[in-house]
């Protein structure tokens, strides 16, 4: 499936933008500055497809991915960046809620979690957001070479503890950092599997 084309589709601001629901896609929310963007590079093995960035904020419309004719990724606008402006925000957590809620094809979300903070308030809220759509959603570790086998070892439990809570989660988490390689291939697998 990552063997074949990767192309950019296209950059969406509203609903009435998004491509015809004709496959099977993933999409990748997170607080911004999480590294989605940099993981969707690390899946696709290309460096400059998403736009990465050190300027939190960085990728403002939902970015659509294709991997040749079979899947969609969809790389979300990053949530949680204080320095935006309050209607921009708000436009943008409505087009969330309704892609998140009106998406047929949308097979799962992925919600990356800094490895160094682990789930904060702010990611909770996208977590009920999920729930009440109805979108399974499964949790992805970013930027795990920052931090220790300690670290590591709590983080994935503290975790673990607050997808107990909801009813959209999938148990299991990924662990991941772009920039090493790690858990790419297992993130890869499960994309492949999710028809
Ligand atoms: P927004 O588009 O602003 O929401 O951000 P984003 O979630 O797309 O984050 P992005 O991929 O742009 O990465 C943000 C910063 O984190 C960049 O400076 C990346 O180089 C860095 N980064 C991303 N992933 C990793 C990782 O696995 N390890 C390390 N050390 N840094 C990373
Ligand atoms: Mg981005």
């Amino acid at each position: 499936l990552f063997a074949g084309p990767v192309t950019f589709v296209k950059g969406v601001v509203a609903m009435s933008g998004l491509p015809p629901a004709d496959r099977t896609e993933v999409c990748f929310a997170g607080r911004s500055n999480v590294g989605k963007s940099s993981l969707i590079n690390a899946l696709t093995g290309r460096k400059t497809l998403a736009r990465a960035s050190n300027t939190p904020g960085r990728t403002q419309e939902i970015n659509y991915f294709a991997l040749g004719e079979a899947r969609y990724l969809v790389d979300l606008p990053g949530y949680g960046y204080a320095e935006a402006p309050v209607a921009i925000v708000a436009k943008w957590q409505a087009l969330l809620k309704q892609y998140l809620a009106g998406r047929q094809t949308l097979r799962r979300a992925f919600v990356l979690i800094d490895a160094r903070h682990g789930v904060k308030d702010v990611d909770e809220e996208i977590l009920k957001l999920l729930d009440r759509s109805a979108v399974t959603f499964q949790a992805v570790l970013t930027k795990v070479d920052k931090i220790n086998k300690v670290e590591r070892a709590a983080v994935i439990e503290q975790v673990k503890g607050a997808l107990a809570k909801h009813p959209a989660a999938y148990p299991e988490v990924v662990v991941t950092s772009s920039e090493k390689g790690e858990g790419i291939e297992t993130l890869r697998a499960i994309i492949a599997t999710l028809e």
